[in-house]
């Protein structure tokens, strides 16, 4: 488990400007606690933020059905993707007329800001586009909160830990749980899949 950062949240968490586009506020936001925590911290809980110009491209990909679309976002960071995802729905047409979004984020020190993002996201969406969006941050460890019972999704949780490459899958292999799957990033089309009951025959 990742453990929580130490202390209240800092008083002195960038404003957003006036008209700022929520994707740019996530991502200063997210610059000014990345600045503030160590690197042997940033690497222990994976705080490596999407890009603002990559999160806006993978997002503007979305495409959503049905007036009330629901997102989960089970490692929100500064809610960088948030933002970009929901960004990119409610300019959307036809336009949803609600969005759900839950943010889980495990580092107590960066949940106060995620609020304050979420919160410039809602009134954005809702002063722009005329969407409401209904958020709901979760200051927890997605994983173990919803290790045994699972989400309410008909395919089940289903865990892929992901690398860039051969050397870096190796260097961690012996740590990765049966019944999950890995993926590298050099051999895409592939996944390993670390068996447990789930994948040993015969099958019917
Ligand atoms: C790689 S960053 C990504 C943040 C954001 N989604 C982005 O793309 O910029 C990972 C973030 O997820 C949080 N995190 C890592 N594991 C988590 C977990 N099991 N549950 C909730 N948050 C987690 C970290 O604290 C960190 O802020």
């Amino acid at each position: 488990m990742i453990p929580t950062a130490d202390g209240p949240p800092c008083m002195d968490m960038p404003a957003c400007h006036d008209g700022e586009r929520p994707l740019a506020y996530a991502d200063r936001v997210g610059q000014w606690h990345a600045a503030r925590t160590t690197a042997r911290r940033r690497k222990a809980q994976g705080l490596f933020l999407t890009p603002a110009s990559i999160a806006d491209f993978m997002d503007r990909q979305a495409i959503a059905e049905g007036s009330k679309v629901r997102i989960l976002d089970p490692a929100a960071g500064a809610g960088i993707l948030c933002c970009a995802a929901v960004e990119a729905l409610a300019a959307h047409r036809p336009k949803p007329e609600a969005i759900e979004l839950v943010a889980y984020e495990v580092d107590g020190g960066l949940v106060a800001s995620l609020r304050a993002v979420l919160g410039h996201l809602a009134s954005w969406c809702r002063e722009r586009h005329g969407v409401a969006v209904d958020f709901g941050v979760e200051a927890a460890d997605f994983i173990m909160a919803n290790a045994g019972h699972g989400l309410d999704c008909p395919a089940g949780n289903i865990h892929v830990s992901a690398f860039p490459d051969f050397k870096e899958f190796r260097k961690h292999m012996a740590n990765i749980a049966w019944e999950t799957r890995a993926w590298r990033r050099d051999a895409p089309e592939h996944m390993i899949h670390f068996n447990g009951d789930r994948f040993l025959g015969p099958r019917k």
